[in-house]
């Protein structure tokens, strides 16, 4: 199996988490590519969706699935993203695509968070994959000075700007033995929007595609 024949195949797994009549969070990715391509089979079973990226929205409204925004909904009963990394307490490095923000706030008011992914993803310690960290733009040279004091070394994603309206530093060479206190020193840089580590609310519940199937880790 391809790495990507592994995501379709836990995107598609994880349909069975979705319940009749609910709103549906949904991710960013190509993983969640697939998600919403297997989402869209059962569309008039579940009451609408809300995207945690414009990319995602487009995709959905394609295959006709109601989008709304978060503001007009009360309950997202489950959440389904992919991520860039997991550890096996399901903390995750996410914001490859640069969506970080967006799918923490889905991620924060769903019942249930659940990440698919490739076995690639999992790792012993995060910070292999470097961590994705919103900034607003003004603060981009002050907030990397302070990332440098935390271990790390800050990259400038050249040419990227989120939907948010901000820019992303990529932090290289970060060994995240703490992940819950690293998210928290990180986020409480003024000018930082947010990161993406996926600690202080982890996933519930990973989807793993192996070359023998799905493997659920909870
Ligand atoms: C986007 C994300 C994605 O979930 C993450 O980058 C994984 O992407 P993919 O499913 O394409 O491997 O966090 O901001």
């Amino acid at each position: 199996m391809t790495q990507d024949e592994m995501k379709k195949l836990v995107a598609e797994a994880a349909i069975s988490y979705v319940e009749a009549g609910t709103i549906v969070g949904v991710g960013t990715g190509s993983t969640a590519n697939h998600f919403i391509d297997a989402l869209a089979k059962i569309k008039h079973k579940i009451d609408g969706t809300v995207a945690s990226s414009v990319a995602s929205a487009e995709r959905l409204k394609q295959h006709g699935i109601p989008v709304f925004d978060l503001t007009s909904v009360n309950e997202i009963a489950v959440y389904v993203d992919g991520a860039d990394e997991s550890n096996r307490y399901l903390h995750l490095v996410k914001g490859g695509g640069g969506a970080l923000t967006r799918e923490k706030i889905v991620a924060a008011c769903s019942d249930k968070f659940v990440c698919i992914a490739d076995e690639s993803k999992l790792v012993d310690t995060l910070g292999t994959f470097p961590l994705p960290v919103e900034v607003i733009p003004m603060a981009r040279s002050m907030v990397a000075r302070a990332l440098v004091k935390l271990g790390g070394q800050p990259v400038y994603r050249e040419g990227f700007v989120t939907d948010n309206g901000n820019i992303i530093l990529d932090v290289h060479n970060l060994v995240i033995a703490e992940p819950c206190k690293l998210e928290e020193q990180i986020n409480n840089i003024t000018g930082v929007v947010t990161n993406g580590l996926f600690a202080l609310r982890p996933a519930d519940v990973l989807l793993l595609g192996t070359q023998d199937g799905v493997r659920t880790i909870t």
